[in-house]
């Protein structure tokens, strides 16, 4: 039963969501299983919030799938998230594909196994003309591990002088994010009740709405997403303004 879609204000619905999709091994604990089956169970709870954002126009929605630091994770749960992720590639293209949505990556694609990212850029491609939800997954990134890949890549345009280093504002730095093409998400949901960001989209989420819930991951679908948005809609964002100059 959804009951917080019929509460929605259809007129402010954030254009990009991020999601810090965690407890995927708390799940599986609670189940008596094995950490791997709370990431498979989790992959229905993709699928459910796709659609929800899908379904209340959402432009963007960017889940937190595989972190820099998740590669220090045992090597047989790694092995076991990249095939996953195969998997999941595979049997979610066509429903994606029905569904009008695009695909994108953020992070460090090249650290990925080669028949993950192949499958990662055969699905990009075929979805590439899908004109509804872009949906970012961030695989193999961090929000600092993005940051200094810009300053890279603006040091070695400065010196190439393509940019000139007093020209450089916050504006010119986030065209040399992953994400600049996209707006700055206005609502940041983490689930499994931890209090953190975990080096997710730092620089994106300066004026984000945090949105923490003690659901874990497998447990979340649509309607926890369409209640993490009627909370948000229900604050004031005053981006350092009072609130009397918000009114008038
Ligand atoms: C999130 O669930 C999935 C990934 C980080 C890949 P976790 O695997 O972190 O689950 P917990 O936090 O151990 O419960
Ligand atoms: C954050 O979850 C990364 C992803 C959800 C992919 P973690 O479970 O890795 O975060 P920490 O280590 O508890 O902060
Ligand atoms: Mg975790």
């Amino acid at each position: 039963m959804e009951s917080f879609r019929k509460k929605l204000n259809k007129s402010n619905i954030p254009e990009h969501i991020a999601i810090i999709m965690d407890g995927n091994g708390r799940w599986a604990a609670k189940h008596g299983k094995a950490r791997v089956l709370g990431h498979e169970n989790g992959v229905e709870s993709v699928r459910s919030v796709v659609e929800g954002a899908g379904e209340i126009g959402v432009k963007h929605l960017t889940l937190y799938a595989f972190s820099t630091e998740n590669w220090d994770r045992p090597k047989e749960e790694v092995d076991a998230l990249m095939s996953l992720l195969v998997h999941a590639i595979e049997a979610e293209t066509e429903s994606l594909m029905k569904n009008n949505v695009r695909l994108s990556v953020i992070g460090n694609v090249d650290a990925m196994p080669v028949n993950v990212s192949d499958k990662l850029n055969g699905c990009i491609e075929q979805l590439n003309q899908n004109t509804g939800l872009n949906l970012v997954l961030a695989l193999s990134y961090s929000g600092q591990w993005e940051i200094v890949e810009a300053v890279k890549h603006m040091v070695n345009d400065a010196i190439e002088k393509k940019i000139l280093p007093e020209n450089i504002n916050d504006k010119l730095f986030k065209t040399y994010l992953s994400t600049t093409n996209i707006p700055d998400p206005e609502l940041l949901i983490r689930t499994s009740g931890e209090y953190r960001v975990s080096n997710f989209l730092l620089w994106q989420i300066a004026y984000s709405e945090l949105y923490f819930t003690d659901k874990l991951w497998p447990d979340f679908r649509k309607d926890d997403l369409f209640e993490a948005i009627f909370d948000y809609q229900n604050r004031e964002r005053r981006f350092g303004k009072t609130s009397e100059q918000l009114m008038s």
